[in-house]
């Protein structure tokens, strides 16, 4: 029976699993739009930023104006998946913006073309900041999101582990709901309840599980290579 299932999941196609995942997003709250979620998980290395990618790509198959965003200030990742420059993101936004501002006229943001009319927009971190956590639960940040929220389709919104710093609460506040990945190799089970009861008591809207890594399902993880509209990997703060 188990076997079945693993080969079931060998010929998936990646893009069904994450098309499959978008529409149970799309569902999950009948009576209130999800219009942004951020990605957690308990410790580094198990998936946050490939899922956020492969749900942001997958969302701006469909939807004309997907934001993603990378707030793992302390350990950037999603601009050396996309192969775009680092040098202007979150926080250089984040020292100017104001309520009401277009989102889309910021020179911080950046535009990904996948090719066949699917577009994604793309803010990286942006110059490293002494004070991280004091960044992701500053007002603005909160504004800017809310923005976000008022002026995208769909929000994806990267974050550190749970474990590592307490970022992802502040950041689970301000989003709709929350996607949990667990990842079949590394994730301590005990861990993750601790993680996930963590974030509960924190009033996050857990809206889900997402499970990486998982033996027998060999597939690539994350889209994207060089297709950022501005310039190059190499000048990246990382
Ligand atoms: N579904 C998957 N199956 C197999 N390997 C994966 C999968 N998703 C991610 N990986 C691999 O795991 C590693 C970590 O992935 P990723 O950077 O997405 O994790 P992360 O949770 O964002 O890490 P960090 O906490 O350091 O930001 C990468 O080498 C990536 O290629
Ligand atoms: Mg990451």
């Amino acid at each position: 029976m188990a076997k079945n299932v693993i080969r079931k999941n060998d010929d998936m196609n990646l893009d069904e699993v994450y098309r499959q995942l978008r529409t149970n997003i799309e569902f999950s709250q009948m009576d209130e739009t999800l219009r942004s979620i951020n990605v957690l998980s308990t410790n580094p290395n198990e998936g946050k930023s490939s899922v956020s990618l492969n749900l942001a790509k997958i969302f701006a198959d469909k939807y004309q104006k997907v934001l993603l965003i990378d707030c793992d200030l302390r350990n950037p990742s999603l601009n050396k998946f996309l192969r775009v420059s680092n040098s202007k993101g979150l926080t250089n936004l984040l020292t100017h913006y104001q309520k009401g501002d277009l989102i889309q006229e910021q020179d911080e943001l950046k535009i990904i073309d996948f090719g066949n009319n699917t577009q994604l927009y793309f803010l990286s971190t942006g110059s490293k900041v002494p004070n991280p956590t004091e960044v992701i639960s500053s007002r603005r940040f909160s504004t800017f999101i809310n923005e976000a929220k008022k002026q995208f389709d769909a929000v994806i919104v990267d974050c550190p582990p749970v474990f590592a710093v307490a970022d992802g609460i502040p950041i689970s506040h301000v989003v709709d709901g929350t996607l949990f990945v667990l990842s079949a190799k590394d994730t301590d089970k005990y861990d993750a309840r601790e993680a996930v009861q963590d974030l509960q008591r924190n009033g996050a809207n857990l809206i889900g599980v997402v499970m990486t890594k998982v033996p027998g399902f060999r597939s690539k993880h994350y889209y994207g290579y060089g297709y950022g509209k501005y310039g190059g990997y190499g000048d990246s703060n990382d």
